[in-house]
C-alpha cells in the first residue's frame, strides 16, 4: 500500500516509486513533518521522527510546555496562525470574537484507494488503481473549525495531491482569512535555489533562478486571474541541481485566480513552502455547519534535475488532468484568422483563406475576435454575441457550411467573461459588471469584467454561447479573457461577503465551463487570456489545450515555450506560424524555423495563407504533413531541454523521445549565428544500447554516442534558422 499509518511510533508514510513523504502525529497531537524527497525506507521512521529544543522565548501554552517541542521551531505539517507557530501560517480564522488565532490538532485518518473529486473544482483525477488517498481530520477545540487535510499519491509517477477542507463545526460563524492548499516545512534549504516563473503580455512564463535567502520569497498574483506576471508555480532546487541531475521539488496550484506561493527560510536553514488562494482579498464567512474548499495542490520531487520535474508533470497532466475526448485524439491543424485580418473581415475573406488553408493540409479554420454585434474595434460589443450579418452575410450557418464542405472544421473566438462600455448589454445591465458602490470603475481594453459569480450572469453566457453553437457546426472555441479585476464588488451579495468575489468568481466560471462542456461534451476548447496569462492546470482540466503568447515570434517563442514547458506539456501549449515580419517584435525569420518551433506545440497558423508564394506554400504544405509524421512523438513522448535559450542566448535545442525509446526528434535553433568549426549537441533519453538511424542524414550511431558524444552539427546555421532531427531506432 502506498500510504501506511504506523500506529506505535503514529507515523504517516505516502510513498510513490520514487518518493517518501513522512508526517507524525506528535507531541499533544499536532501534526509534525518528517520528511519529503527521495523514498527512503520503513524500517528507519523511528530515527525520521525527532524533537526540537524548546527555546526559553518561544511561545507554549502551559499544556504545551514541553523541552522537546515548540511550534515555532519544529517543522509543522499546517501551520497554524497566532498560537506559536511564528512563521508564516496556512490556516488563520476569525472567531465571532473577533480574534484570529486558530490551532488544530489530529482527530482521526482514512486512507483509501483511488482519489476523490472535489466537487465544483478542477483536480487531477485518477483511475482504479493509479492513486490511493489519505484525509486526516484535525479540529481546532476553541473555535471548533475542523480542518481535512488531504493527500493522494500517484504512485507511478512520483507526485502527489493536496487540498483542504475546513467545516464551521461550532455553534457560531467564523470568517477564514487564510487557507493554503499546502504547506510543506524543509529541514535543510541552505543550498537550496528558488525556481519561478515571471512575466509579462507577449512574455510569459520566464525562468528565473536565484539562491533562497532568509526571509520569505513569493510570487503571487491580486489580478483576479493568475496572471502573466507570475504562474501559480513555484520550485525550490538544489543548488547543484541542472536539468538532468540534482533534487527538484516543483509546486503547482490548480487554481486560475488570486494565488500565492511562498518559501521561507529561517535562521537554521530551515524553509516553508506555502501554496494557495491569495489571502489579500480574501475573506470567507462560514456559518454554523458551512464548508470551504481550498483548491489543489501538485506537488513533484524529481532526484532527476529539473527535466525529471518537468517529465512528472507533463505525463500527470496529459493523463489526469487533461480530459474528454481530445485528451486522446489528434488535434487539428488550425488556421486562425487574427493576425491575418484583424477585425477587417467579412465571409468571403474568411472562405478564401480557409480554401487555401485545405489546399495545404490545413485541417480547422478559427474566426477570431470580430464577428459578433457592432465589433470592428477593441473598442465595443463585448457581451452582445449575436452574429454581425453584414460582416459574415447568410450567418454563420452559411459560412461553416462552406467551410465544412472543403473538409474542415470550424471554431469561433469568444471572450464570455467580459462585457464593453459600449455595448447593448452594459446598457441594459450595467449592474452585472464587477463594482464597488461610489467607486468609478477603471477600464481596460475599454471593457468591464462580468460578475461571474452572479447565476443570472451565467445564465445569459450559456444561452448566448448555446445559441451560437446550436446554430452551426462548431467544433472549437477559444476563450478568451484581456484584462486584470478591479474594484471587485458583487451587486448581488451582502457586505459581509463581498470579500468572497474574487473565488466565487471563479467558482462561477468553472461552473459554466463544466455546464458548456456538458452540453457540447466533443468540443474543443482552447483558454486564451491576453495570450497566457492564464496558463495554469485549472484551465487545462476544461481546455487541453491553451494560447501559450500573443507574441507569435519564433524567437521569442523559444523563452516562452522552453518556461511553460517547465511544468505543462507541449500537448497543450498553442502555437502558430505567423507572419513576417513578425507583428509583434518586427523580425523575420525563415518559415521553416517558424514551423519548427510551432511545431513543439498544438500546431497551427495565423496569417494571410493567401499571400503566400507558391515556394512558401510548398513549405506549408510539407510542415502539415510532418505534424502528421511527427505528432505521436511530440504529443505523446517526453520532453528533454538540451541546450537553454537563456544559456548564453546563441542557440535552443530540445528534444522528444517516445516511451518505448525508439524514435526521437531533435530540434535546433540559432538564435545569433557564431562561427564554429564542428558543433556537438549532446542528445538524452535514448537507450544507449540501441542503434538510431538520422533520418535525415542517413548516419547510424548508438544512443550512448549520441548522448556522450553528440550529434555533430558541421555547417554554420545562419541567425534564426534550424534542424530537425528524426531518429529511429534499428534493430
Ligand atoms: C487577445 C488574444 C488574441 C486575439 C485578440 C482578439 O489578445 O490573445 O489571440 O484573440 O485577443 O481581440
Amino acid at each position: 500500500m502506498p500510504i501506511q499509518f504506523y500506529p506505535e511510533q503514529k507515523i504517516f508514510k505516502l510513498d510513490t516509486k520514487t518518493t517518501s513523504y513522512v508526517f507524525q502525529v506528535g507531541f499533544y497531537d499536532y501534526l509534525m513533518h518528517l520528511y519529503y524527497g527521495a523514498k527512503v525506507s520503513d524500517a528507519d521512521l523511528e530515527y525520521l521522527s525527532y524533537t526540537c529544543p524548546h527555546a526559553s522565548h518561544s511561545p507554549n501554552v502551559e499544556h504545551v510546555l514541553h523541552k522537546n517541542f515548540s511550534k515555532d521551531i519544529c517543522r509543522m505539517e499546517y501551520s497554524c496562525n497566532g498560537c506559536g507557530d511564528l512563521r508564516g501560517s496556512s490556516l488563520s480564522i476569525l472567531r465571532s470574537t473577533g480574534t484570529p488565532d486558530t490551532d488544530i490538532i489530529y482527530v482521526s485518518h482514512k486512507i483509501y484507494n483511488g482519489k476523490p473529486k472535489i466537487v465544483g473544482q478542477p483536480a487531477t483525477y485518477a483511475g482504479e488503481g493509479e492513486a490511493t488517498t489519505l484525509e486526516v481530520l484535525c479540529r481546532d477545540p476553541v473555535s471548533g473549525a475542523e480542518v481535512t487535510l488531504f493527500y493522494t499519491v500517484f504512485e507511478n509517477l512520483g507526485a502527489m495531491t493536496r487540498h483542504i477542507i475546513v467545516r464551521n463545526a461550532s455553534e457560531q460563524p467564523m470568517d477564514i482569512q487564510r487557507v493554503m492548499s499546502a504547506c510543506v516545512d524543509f529541514h535543510d534549504a541552505n543550498d537550496m535555489d528558488f525556481i519561478h516563473l515571471f512575466g509579462n503580455w507577449g512574455k510569459e512564463r520566464m525562468f528565473e533562478r536565484a539562491p533562497l535567502l532568509h526571509g520569505t520569497q513569493s510570487v503571487s498574483s491580486k489580478r483576479g486571474l493568475s496572471s502573466h506576471a507570475h504562474n501559480p508555480f513555484i520550485a525550490l532546487c538544489s543548488r547543484n541541481a541542472t536539468e538532468e541531475t540534482g533534487e527538484v521539488y516543483g509546486f503547482n496550484f490548480v487554481y486560475t485566480g488570486n494565488f500565492l506561493a511562498s518559501a521561507e527560510m529561517d535562521s537554521d536553514g530551515g524553509a516553508r513552502v506555502l501554496m494557495g488562494i491569495n489571502p489579500e482579498g480574501f475573506l470567507w464567512h462560514l456559518d454554523p455547519g458551512e464548508t470551504f474548499v481550498a483548491p489543489e495542490v501538485v506537488m513533484v520531487y524529481s532526484g532527476q534535475g529539473l527535466g525529471g520535474m518537468s517529465r512528472i508533470f507533463h505525463r500527470l497532466y496529459r493523463n489526469h488532468l487533461c480530459r474528454g475526448p481530445w485528451k486522446q485524439k489528434k488535434r487539428p491543424i488550425l488556421i486562425n484568422n487574427w493576425e491575418a485580418t484583424y477585425f477587417k473581415f467579412d465571409e468571403e475573406k474568411l472562405y478564401e483563406i480557409a480554401k487555401t488553408a485545405f489546399e495545404l493540409g490545413i485541417e480547422m479554420l478559427v474566426m477570431d475576435d470580430g464577428w459578433f454585434g457592432t465589433r470592428d474595434t477593441a473598442h465595443s460589443a463585448l457581451g452582445d454575441w449575436y452574429v454581425n450579418e453584414t460582416k459574415l452575410k447568410g450567418g454563420l450557418g452559411k459560412l461553416t457550411e462552406r467551410i465544412n464542405a472543403l473538409g474542415m472544421k470550424f471554431g469561433i473566438w469568444f471572450e464570455p467573461e467580459m462585457v464593453s462600455r459600449d455595448s447593448d448589454l452594459f446598457r441594459a445591465h450595467p449592474d452585472w459588471a464587477l463594482q464597488s458602490p461610489n467607486r468609478p470603475m477603471s477600464i481596460a481594453r475599454d471593457q468591464y469584467v462580468l460578475d461571474m459569480s452572479r447565476p443570472d450572469v451565467r445564465d445569459y453566457l450559456f444561452d448566448c454561447i448555446k445559441k451560437v453553437m446550436d446554430s452551426a457546426n462548431i467544433a472549437y472555441i477559444k476563450w478568451d479573457f484581456n484584462r486584470s479585476m478591479t474594484e471587485v464588488g458583487s451587486a448581488l451579495l451582502v457586505s459581509n461577503r463581498q470579500q468572497e468575489v474574487f473565488h466565487r468568481y471563479v467558482l462561477g466560471l468553472y461552473e459554466l465551463l463544466e455546464r458548456i462542456l456538458t452540453a457540447y461534451p466533443n468540443l474543443l476548447l482552447e483558454g486564451c487570456a491576453s495570450g497566457g496569462g492564464r496558463f495554469d492546470p485549472a484551465w487545462l482540466y476544461y481546455a487541453p489545450q491553451f494560447w501559450t503568447s500573443d507574441d507569435t515570434d519564433a524567437i521569442e517563442r523559444l523563452g516562452i515555450q522552453y518556461g511553460t514547458s517547465i511544468c505543462y506539456p507541449v500537448s497543450t501549449m498553442g502555437a502558430h506560424v505567423s507572419a513576417c515580419p513578425n507583428h509583434q517584435v518586427g523580425r523575420s525569420t525563415p518559415l521553416q524555423t517558424r514551423g519548427n518551433v510551432a511545431m513543439a506545440g498544438t500546431f497551427g497558423y495565423e496569417l494571410d495563407l493567401t499571400k503566400l508564394s507558391d515556394e512558401q506554400k510548398e513549405i506549408v504544405r510539407q510542415q502539415c504533413a510532418d505534424y502528421h509524421k511527427y505528432y505521436d512523438v511530440i504529443h505523446n513522448g517526453d520532453l528533454y531541454r538540451l541546450i537553454s535559450p537563456w544559456k548564453d542566448r546563441t542557440r535552443c535545442a530540445w528534444m522528444f523521445v517516445s516511451e518505448d525509446r525508439r524514435e526521437a526528434l531533435l530540434t535546433y535553433v540559432v538564435m545569433r549565428c557564431e562561427i564554429y568549426q564542428r558543433y556537438y549537441i549532446r542528445l538524452a533519453g535514448l537507450d544507449p544500447n540501441k542503434q538510431y538511424r538520422n533520418e535525415q542524414t542517413g548516419q547510424i550511431l548508438s544512443g550512448d554516442t549520441l548522448m556522450n558524444a553528440g550529434i555533430c552539427i558541421p555547417e554554420v546555421l545562419r541567425d534564426f534558422d534550424s534542424r530537425v532531427f528524426h531518429f529511429i531506432a534499428v534493430d
